[in-house]
């Protein structure tokens, strides 16, 4: 890929999406609103880049990936000559209404603007722009350069081509892009994961289990068929005719279960418990320690998926 990606917001995210897009080949500048991020960020980057070298998940050195990315001084020094602009910074529809009227303004005419937001859908921040056909959410999962899932979330005005053009820049940049076809809070993703937390917090609070052993149904089970196949799959190999043998075995046992499963209120003191319960588990000076395991653990899994048939 040799298009100029500008990166806007340089924490978790906004660096995780400039490592994707350096990798791809892609000249990636990056800007943030504070100085001090953008100089955090070379070592941090440096670090990541170097343990997906380590993994081989990069084809080239360290150095010349990291290479390709450039801090910009300033909002319009990062969006010159740009084709899609990926924007990371913080989830307030005020800040995203305020940063996506600068960058319309300042933007190449032909450049796609998308949002890393994790809920806010496009048209709360874009109705009023003269871009706004030229806008969308593009929301990844964190962090982007292992997993490729992006949520491409477009308004009712933006354009079509917009729309292509933004799948192909992603898919040619190694993620996988899903598109939703209307709005809604929370895209795909979240949705689902909102689904599975609110239940996961209905059995803690009822004490129908540990949060250590909710996560063992997770991770020692769900979790890992979920590495490689969905739902709908999953139910359509569940029964020996598939998805309408398997309804008609468990169909109605799932409708019963749902009438029970009612909205968690995230009450503070359950909350509380369960983050006692992971302190004595993972001390919190060790948060950023076991991140960068998890991450590393998912890169030996981004390896083994690779070498596997789709
Ligand atoms: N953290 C996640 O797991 C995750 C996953 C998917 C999507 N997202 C979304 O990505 C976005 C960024 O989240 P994050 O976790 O990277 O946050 P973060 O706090 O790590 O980084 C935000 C950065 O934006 C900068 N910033 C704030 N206002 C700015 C402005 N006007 N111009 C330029 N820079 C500005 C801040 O200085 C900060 O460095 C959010 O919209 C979030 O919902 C987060």
């Amino acid at each position: 890929m040799n298009e100029k990606i500008a990166v806007i917001g340089a924490g978790l995210i906004g660096r995780a999406w400039a490592i994707v897009f350096a990798r791809a080949g892609c000249s990636v500048a990056i800007y943030d609103a504070v100085p001090e991020a953008l100089s955090a960020c070379t070592k941090l980057l440096h670090d990541n880049i170097s343990d997906l070298a380590r993994h081989g998940l990069i084809t080239e050195t360290p150095e010349v990936v990291l290479a390709r990315i450039k801090p910009a001084k300033t909002l319009a020094e990062a969006l010159k000559g740009a084709a899609l602009v990926q924007e990371n910074v913080k989830e307030t529809v005020e800040v995203k209404r305020q940063i996506f009227a600068e960058m319309d303004k300042l933007a190449e005419p032909g450049a796609i603007l998308t949002s890393s937001t994790s809920w806010i859908p496009t048209s709360e921040f874009s109705e009023h722009l003269p871009g706004r056909h030229r806008i969308l959410v593009a929301h990844p999962v964190n962090p982007p350069y292992l997993v490729p899932l992006v949520e491409l979330a477009p308004a009712p005005w933006t354009s079509e081509e917009t729309v292509k053009r933004a799948h192909d820049i992603y898919t040619r940049a190694g993620q996988s892009p899903v598109l939703l076809k209307k709005e809604i809070t929370g895209f795909l993703l979240n949705r689902i994961q909102g689904a599975v937390l609110n239940e996961a917090l209905n059995l803690y609070e009822n004490g129908y289990a540990s949060s250590e052993d909710l996560d063992k149904v997770l991770k020692d089970g769900l979790g890992l068929r979920w590495s490689f196949m969905g739902p709908f799959e999953t139910i359509d190999l569940n029964a020996p005719e598939g998805v309408i043998d398997y309804a008609k075995r468990y169909g109605h046992t799932y409708r019963d279960v749902a009438k029970t499963q009612l909205p968690n209120e995230w009450d503070a003191a359950t909350l509380k418990q369960i983050e006692d319960e992971r302190r004595k588990v993972l001390k919190a000076d060790q948060l950023e320690e076991r991140s960068r395991w998890r991450d590393n653990r998912l890169m030996g899994l981004v390896v083994h998926k690779r070498k596997q048939a789709v």
